[in-house]
C-alpha cells in the first residue's frame, strides 16, 4: 500500500464512520504565536476543540502536512523526519475513549481496511499520576479487543500525554499504538513504547479533557473531544514490511534524485548514506516551507531560520558527498514537488518560488563556505608554526560566528594540515552563545502566552478592520499573507508593491479607529463557501477552505471568512495605532500596530 492509497483509505473509513472530510492547513499557523510551525493535525482545530462550534460538524478526519524539529539531530536513522504527514480523526465533544479505541482497532485490523494482524500491535496508556488517574478504561477497551495484557505498556506523563501544541491549549492523556518490527526484545522490560527500535508507533489517540492555561494549571473542557494522529510515513514502513521509513516509495525518489546529483550510489557506505537521508528529509521539508501559501523566506528569526539551518545543513552533507561545486537542492526539490503535487497542489503552484529561494539561498552558503576556507588559509601560516598542532577552539568559534563557517568544516580542513581543532574550548563557547540566542527567543514567545485571551481576540478583530481599510486605501489587489498576535503587538503582511506614503498611513489608522469608535457588532454565520464569495466576503488567497465555512461581519464595514474567535462590539478595542510599516518580502509589506 503505498502513501495516497493510505490516505484514502484512512478517509474513505471515517466517512463511513459519519466523519466530515475536512482540508489540511497551512504549515505555518496563523494567530498563534507560540510555536513556529504546524506540530500536528489538531494545531489548526484549537478553538474547536475549546469549545466553538465547528461548521463540517462534531466529527472531522483530514490530513495534515506537519513540522517537528525537535529531533532534528535524530533524522537520518529509521524513524525521525522534519516534515511528515498526519491522517487525524476528530470527535468534538461526540464520541470519547470507547470509540476512538473501537474506530481505530478496527481500521489497524480489519482485513477490509489495513489488515495489520493483531499479534504485530502492542499499546501504551497513561499510568496515573496527581491530576489524572490510571487510564484503566483504555486497557479494558483494548483487552476486550484481544489485546493482550503482556502488550500494554502503563507509561508516564513524559509518554502518555499529549498536548498542548504550544505553551497553552488543549490536551490531554492518551493512548498510543505500535508495531512490533519483529526484533528481539532489548531485555525483560522491553515492551510497547520501548525505544530500542522494536516498537514502531504509528497511532495515538488523545483523549482531550484540559486546557493548559498561561499560568500552568489545567482547566477541564467543558466537552471532552477525541484528537488522533496517524503519521503516514512510518504506517507505510510497517505496512510494506520495511524497517526504515527512507526505504518507502515516498522516500524512493527523492533518493534517486540526490543520487543523480551527487554521483554517490545509495548503500555502499554507511556515514554517507546517512548524509543522504538527511538531504532527502531537509530538502522535502524546506519544499514544503517554501511551496505554503503562507511560505516565509530563510532569514535570520523563527521559522525563516529554520528554513536556512535546514538549506545549510543539506548543503553541509551534500559537501560530505563530494559536492562542492554546484547546486543540487532546485532538482532534488522539483522531484519532491512531482511526488506530492496530488495531495499538495500548493506546490506546484508555487514552484517558481521554491526554486528561486533554494538557488539564492544554497549561492550565499557556498559563498560562506568559501569565505570561511580562505580565512581559515589566512591563519594557517601561524597554525602550522604550533608544535602541538592544536587550532583553538576560541579560532574556530570565530570562524563559526563571524562567517557562519560549520565546525565540521574547520575540522576537516584541520585534519588536511595534521591540526587537530580543540573542540572543548569550542563548545563552550558555542553553548554561552546558544544560551544567549535561546534566551532571546524566549522573550520573543513570553508574550504569547495569552494566545486564545482577550487582547488576542482584540488583535484578531484588528487584522480584519485593517484588512479591509487597506483595501480602500490602498486597491483591491491588497491581500493578507499573514499575521501574528502576541499581547503587545499585532504584525500584518499584505501584497503590495511599494512602501506606504505616511498619509496613506494616516489614513488607513483613522479609518480602523473610526470603525472602532462606532462600536459596530460582530455577528458570525455558517454558509457554504461559494455563497460566501458571492457576498464578497474577503478570504485568504490560497488558504484551503472547507466546503461550510465561517463568516464574521463587523456591522457594515468588512466581511471575511475566519475560524474566529473575534470581539463583539469593536468598541471594546481601544485606540489603534500603526508603529510601522516596512518590507517583509519581495511584494509582501508589514504592519506592525498596537492597540492601546
Ligand atoms: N495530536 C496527537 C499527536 O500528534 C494525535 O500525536
Amino acid at each position: 500500500m503505498n502513501a495516497q492509497e493510505l490516505r484514502s483509505k484512512y478517509v474513505e473509513f471515517f466517512k463511513s464512520k459519519a466523519h466530515a472530510q475536512i482540508q489540511g492547513k497551512s504549515l505555518l499557523p496563523d494567530n498563534d504565536p507560540t510555536v513556529l510551525f504546524t506540530t500536528a493535525g489538531m494545531h489548526p482545530l484549537v478553538p474547536y476543540l475549546l469549545g466553538e462550534p465547528h461548521p463540517a460538524g462534531n466529527r472531522l478526519v483530514d490530513y495534515q502536512k506537519c513540522i517537528r524539529t525537535g529531533d532534528i539531530d535524530s533524522v537520518g536513522d529509521p524513524s525521525h523526519l522534519t516534515f511528515f504527514e498526519m491522517l487525524g480523526n476528530w470527535s468534538l465533544g461526540d464520541y470519547f475513549k470507547d470509540g476512538a479505541i473501537r474506530m481505530s482497532f478496527e481500521f489497524l485490523t480489519s482485513a477490509e481496511w489495513l489488515g495489520i494482524p493483531v499479534e504485530k500491535l502492542g499499546v501504551t496508556v497513561f499510568e496515573g499520576d496527581d491530576t489524572v488517574p490510571r487510564d484503566d478504561e483504555s486497557a479494558a477497551i483494548w483487552k476486550a479487543l484481544g489485546i493482550p495484557e503482556s502488550r500494554i505498556s502503563y507509561l508516564p506523563r513524559a509518554d502518555n500525554w499529549w498536548g498542548p501544541a504550544g505553551t497553552t491549549g488543549p490536551c490531554g492523556p492518551d493512548s498510543e499504538m505500535f508495531y512490533d518490527i519483529g526484533k528481539e526484545p532489548c531485555g525483560p522490560k522491553c515492551g510497547p513504547g520501548c525505544s530500542c527500535g522494536k516498537w514502531l508507533e504509528i497511532w495515538n489517540d488523545v483523549f482531550m479533557q484540559y486546557n493548559k492555561a498561561a499560568d500552568g494549571s489545567y482547566e477541564p473542557l467543558a466537552r471532552k473531544c477525541v484528537d488522533t494522529g496517524m503519521g503516514i510515513e512510518r504506517t507505510v514502513t510497517i505496512l510494506n514490511g520495511k524497517k526504515s521509513v527512507y526505504d518507502t516509495e515516498i522516500f524512493a525518489p527523492i533518493i534517486a534524485a540526490v543520487e543523480k546529483v551527487s554521483g554517490y550510489t545509495y548503500g555502499s557506505d554507511p556515514e554517507k548514506d546517512k548524509s543522504v537521508r538527511i538531504i532527502c528529509d531537509h530538502v522535502r521539508t524546506a519544499t514544503f516551507i517554501l511551496g505554503d501559501p503562507k511560505a516565509v523566506s530563510p532569514s535570520n528569526v523563527g521559522a525563516g531560520y529554520v528554513l536556512r539551518r535546514l538549506i545549510r545543513r543539506a548543503v553541509r552533507h551534500g559537501h560530505k558527498l563530494g559536492i562542492e561545486d554546484r547546486q543540487i537542492l532546485s532538482p532534488i526539490a522539483a522531484v519532491v514537488v512531482e511526488k506530492f503535487k496530488g495531495p499538495y497542489p500548493e506546490l506546484e503552484e508555487n514552484w517558481k518560488y521554491i526554486k528561486t529561494e533554494l538557488d539564492s539561498e544554497e549561492e550565499k552558503f557556498l559563498e560562506t563556505l568559501q569565505k570561511g576556507e580562505h580565512e581559515f588559509e589566512k591563519l594557517l601560516p601561524n597554525l602550522i608554526k604550533d608544535p602541538r598542532k592544536i587550532m583553538s577552539g576560541r579560532m574556530a568559534f570565530k570562524l563559526y560566528d563571524t562567517y557562519g563557517f560549520p565546525i565540521e568544516l574547520t575540522d576537516e580542513l584541520a585534519q588536511e594540515q595534521g591540526l587537530k581543532v580543540n573542540r572543548e574550548e569550542f563548545d563552550e563557547a558555542f553553548k554561552k552563545h546558544q544560551e544567549l540566542s535561546r534566551a532571546g527567543s524566549e522573550q520573543i514567545f513570553k508574550g504569547g502566552l495569552v494566545d486564545q485571551g482577550e487582547i488576542s481576540t482584540k488583535y484578531h478583530t484588528a487584522t480584519h478592520l485593517l484588512h479591509k481599510a487597506l483595501r480602500m486605501i490602498l486597491g483591491d489587489h491588497v491581500a493578507q499573507k499573514g499575521s501574528n498576535i502576541t499581547a503587545e503587538r499585532m504584525r500584518f503582511d499584505f501584497s503590495h508593491g511599494s512602501p506606504m506614503s505616511p498619509e496613506e498611513v494616516q489614513k488607513v489608522q483613522d479609518i480602523v479607529n473610526e470603525q472602532i469608535q462606532r462600536d459596530l457588532q460582530v455577528t458570525m454565520k455558517v454558509m457554504n463557501l461559494d455563497d460566501a464569495k458571492a457576498l464578497g466576503a474577503m478570504a485568504l488567497f490560497g488558504e484551503k477552505y472547507e466546503s461550510q465555512v465561517k463568516v464574521y461581519s463587523i456591522g457594515d464595514f468588512s466581511t471575511e471568512v475566519c475560524g474566529g474567535p473575534h470581539v463583539e462590539h469593536t468598541g471594546t478595542m481601544g485606540k489603534f495605532r500603526i508603529q510601522k510599516e516596512q518590507s517583509s518580502s519581495a511584494g509582501v509589506r508589514r504592519i506592525r500596530a498596537v492597540l492601546e
